[in-house]
């Protein structure tokens, strides 16, 4: 077995206030290795990204326990939360939260400044993971030139820019057509082959066909775990 990456137990999480308070995840453990590709499915409303979110310290749970690289995350103030993240995470948003001003390598580079990278080396290393997501001729474009589907592979180009450990994407392919689609997804299977643990919310059954672990959550609880072996490429619908 390879070392835990995530492993969350208990997890509870409720929004609002007095009666109209709603739990939207009722107790959910999960455990995520190092080198693993999981899927996370279930309805919309299900609690996927609310979880993903708490797996990204973009989110407090309300109880449970979370260690993230064999790291306890439950003394963590704000700050060290969002060291951890910028450090040791990727989170590919649902609804990508690029910045609107900046080109698709600006948007990229960003993630490398925080880290200290050197700008050229930065530059450069943006536009590489770019032109491997198939966006080579729009990274001098600005994000409001690009079509939905290429946001979607600029956030994805983001996320990995600064090869963390832990991989959140939050329906990376919804936007994207099944090449567009495979290509994001053979990109992250590699990550996990490379090491790394991905974890991917999808709907997309195209995809969970071929998944090799796919962990099921409905109204905040998780309903199955199936296992079978990985495959890493898609075959077309
Ligand atoms: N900030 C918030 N305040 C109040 N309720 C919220 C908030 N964010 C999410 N919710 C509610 O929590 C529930 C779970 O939302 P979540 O976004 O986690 O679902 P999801 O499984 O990701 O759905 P989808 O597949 O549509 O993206 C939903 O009923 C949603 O309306
Ligand atoms: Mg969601």
């Amino acid at each position: 077995m390879g070392d835990l990456a995530v492993r969350a137990r208990g997890i509870r999480k409720s929004y609002g206030e007095g009666q109209s308070r709603t739990t939207v995840l009722h107790g959910v453990d999960l455990d995520v290795e190092l080198g693993q590709c999981m899927y996370l499915a279930g309805p919309s409303g299900s609690g996927k990204s609310t979880f993903l979110s708490i797996l990204g310290c973009i989110l407090s749970p309300d109880s449970g326990r979370l260690a993230l690289l064999g790291q306890d995350t439950s003394s963590w103030n704000e700050r060290q939360k969002a060291n951890f993240r910028r450090r040791n995470v990727g989170f590919i948003f649902q609804r990508f939260q690029l910045f609107r001003g900046l080109r698709a390598w600006e948007n990229v580079k960003i993630k490398l400044d925080l880290l200290g990278m050197p700008p050229e080396e930065g530059r450069s290393r943006a536009i590489g993971i770019l032109e491997a997501l198939g966006l080579g001729p729009q990274v001098e474009r600005h994000v409001t030139e690009l079509s939905i589907g290429q946001l979607q592979r600029v956030a994805v180009a983001r996320a990995l820019a600064g090869d963390p450990d832990l991989i959140l994407a939050d329906e990376p392919t919804a936007s994207l057509d099944a090449e567009s689609g495979s290509k994001a997804i053979r990109l992250l299977h590699q990550l996990a082959e490379a090491g790394k643990a991905v974890l991917i919310v999808t709907h997309d059954e195209r995809i969970l066909r071929q998944a090799g672990c796919i962990v099921r959550l409905e109204d905040g609880h998780i309903k199955s775990t199936e296992s079978k072996s990985m495959s890493t490429e898609l075959t077309p619908t």
